[in-house]
């Protein structure tokens, strides 16, 4: 898994793979771009091993990518999970491994790092959540499953994202399980 902030997905992924029989699969790693956040405590936590690439410590873009690929590929894994993950991966990263990401709106619709917010400042009556393969794009990968969330009379972005996140945890982990068990 990879994940750069909170980590409250991730840990709902850890939740369910803390049974890996019924989940079909097993978490061997969990990386970021942003050392020390919470999602790498959480990982900590439950024993999975760690670790940091972040962008700052290399010269430019494609070494840190390179370096990213190279520790992800010392796992071996079979499928990489994104889980707020916020960096784009160069397109020869995309090609080495199968990924996959959560994203908090009906893809096409509102991709980027402010979906939330986009569909509200556009007055969406409805938006979700699209796990997705990813490809070189930003947000453009093929639709694994989509699942709909209404916005109601006054949310605001923090309402919003709770609503969508609740959804969006059991939704996600519901699409690795499946994943786990064609891989496998
Ligand atoms: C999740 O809602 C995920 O969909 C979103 O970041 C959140 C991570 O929360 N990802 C994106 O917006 C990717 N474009 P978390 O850090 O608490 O797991």
């Amino acid at each position: 898994m990879l994940a750069s902030g909170r980590g409250s997905t991730l840990q709902a992924i850890l939740d369910a793979a803390a049974d890996p029989e019924s989940f079909g699969g097993q978490v061997v790693a969990a990386g970021t771009d942003v050392k020390g956040c919470a999602a790498m405590e959480r990982a900590e936590a439950r024993g999975v091993p760690t670790f940091a690439v972040e962008l700052r410590d290399f010269a430019d873009r494609a070494v840190w990518n390179e370096v990213l690929a190279d520790t992800i590929a010392s796992f071996q894994p079979d499928l990489v999970v994104l889980a707020g993950f916020m960096r784009i991966l160069a397109p020869d990263v995309v090609r080495q491994f199968r990924i996959i990401n959560t994203h908090p709106a009906l893809l096409p619709a509102f991709p980027g790092a402010h979906a939330v917010r986009d569909a509200l400042a556009a007055g969406a009556e409805r938006t979700g959540v699209t796990v997705h393969w990813v490809d070189e794009g930003v947000d453009t990968g093929p639709v694994i499953a989509q699942l709909e969330v209404p916005v109601v009379e006054d949310d605001d972005e923090a309402s919003l994202t709770a609503r969508i996140q609740a959804a969006e945890k059991p939704f996600y982990v519901k699409a690795i399980h499946q994943l786990c068990q064609e891989i496998t």
